[in-house]
């Protein structure tokens, strides 16, 4: 084959390309017309590049360079196709049901789960009390979880009924537990800190409770503790007071009832009245001499008071939920609500 005969072909071949390439409308024509003309294996490019094989010898130089040059501008005018095609309709360029002038899917804004905005909540109001947050692990051992709280040894809080354990007590160097209460974090802050003291910590407990309305093996307490000199009990119930008022309202009451902890003397419950109700929300005292002790601190320098409440009791009193299990089942048709 001559030279010019080659050239002849080649550039028919381009031209043809260049109006493929440019009268496709749909991405798969496209696909279509690039394998034609540019296939590897049965392209027709590829067809006429094998007749260079009969081009004369002296000719072949001229006739490759040719080749070469059709070939990039094959390439360039299917690029320009595919960027067209691309650009100009749905994403894919392949989808003709789109309709870019229908209202779009709006996406609902999340939100933080009824639980995290109490605690939130609580730490905002406790802070402007002057409290500030403290933190613990939820993994503990007996010292901070029951001997520093002047738990006895034969306590039933220890039981193993009561706790989570999770070592078995005949392979234990160290006792370790789920944390039964946030006092945990009491002893915690005072091991490593000098009096004057005023934290609150929110976190999660554990317990083997079945789970029903009122009960989950897992919730949520604030601990609350202050010591200094001369803290009075006084002081207890008016922080609690400015408390409820400002978590449930100015209509809320509070009463104190006698009651027992081994890490507070005197020991009370504390019931908050609302809504025509009194409740219980959690237990109280004036810090043990002996957790006092403990950690080093001077009973006859210093006197405190502590705190714990149900936080789960709060969030659902506050939003008249009644089963505690709604909170954790995580149906978003519940959730959405808060
Ligand atoms: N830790 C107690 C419980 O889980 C609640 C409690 C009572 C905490 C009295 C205190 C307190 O700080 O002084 O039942």
């Amino acid at each position: 084959m001559s030279l010019q005969d080659f050239c002849h072909q080649l550039n028919q071949l381009a031209e043809e390309a260049s109006s493929a390439f440019s009268n496709a409308t749909e991405i798969e024509e496209l696909e279509a017309a690039r394998i034609e003309f540019l296939g590897a294996k049965n392209g027709r490019l590829k067809s006429v590049q094998k007749l260079m094989g009969t081009v004369p010898k002296e000719e072949k130089p001229k006739a490759g360079q040719t080749l070469n040059q059709v070939k990039t501008s094959i390439q360039d005018g299917f690029e320009e196709a595919k960027t067209r095609l691309v650009s100009d309709g749905s994403e894919s360029g392949v989808d003709p049901t789109f309709d870019a002038t229908l209202p779009g899917l709006g996406r609902r804004l999340g939100r933080l789960h009824p639980i995290s905005q109490t605690i939130n909540e609580l730490t905002d109001i406790m802070g402007r009390l002057g409290f500030s947050l403290a933190v613990g692990p939820e993994i503990e051992d007996e010292h901070h979880n029951f001997n520093s709280l002047n738990i006895p040894n034969d306590h039933p809080a220890r039981d193993t009924l009561e706790n989570f354990y999770l070592v078995p007590e005949s392979e234990r160097t160290k006792q370790l537990l789920l944390r039964s209460q946030t006092s945990t974090v009491q002893v915690r802050v005072m091991d490593a800190t000098p009096p004057p003291i005023r934290i609150i910590s929110l976190g999660r407990v554990y317990r083997p409770d079945t789970a029903d309305a009122t009960h989950y093996p897992m919730f949520h307490q604030m601990e609350g503790l202050m010591v200094d000199q001369a803290v009075t009990m006084a002081d207890l119930k008016s922080t609690l007071r400015m408390f409820a008022t400002s978590y449930l309202g100015d209509e809320v009451s509070i009463r104190f009832r006698p009651s027992f902890f081994p890490f507070t003397e005197p020991s009370v419950e504390v019931d908050f009245y609302w809504n025509g109700q009194w409740m219980e929300f959690g237990g109280a005292g004036m810090v043990d001499p002996n957790v006092l002790r403990s950690v080093g601190y001077d009973p006859e320098e210093v006197t405190g008071f502590a705190f714990g409440l149900g936080v789960e009791r709060l969030c659902m009193r506050r939003y008249g939920i009644l089963d505690i299990r709604d909170l954790f089942t995580n149906d978003v048709r519940f959730l959405r609500q808060f």
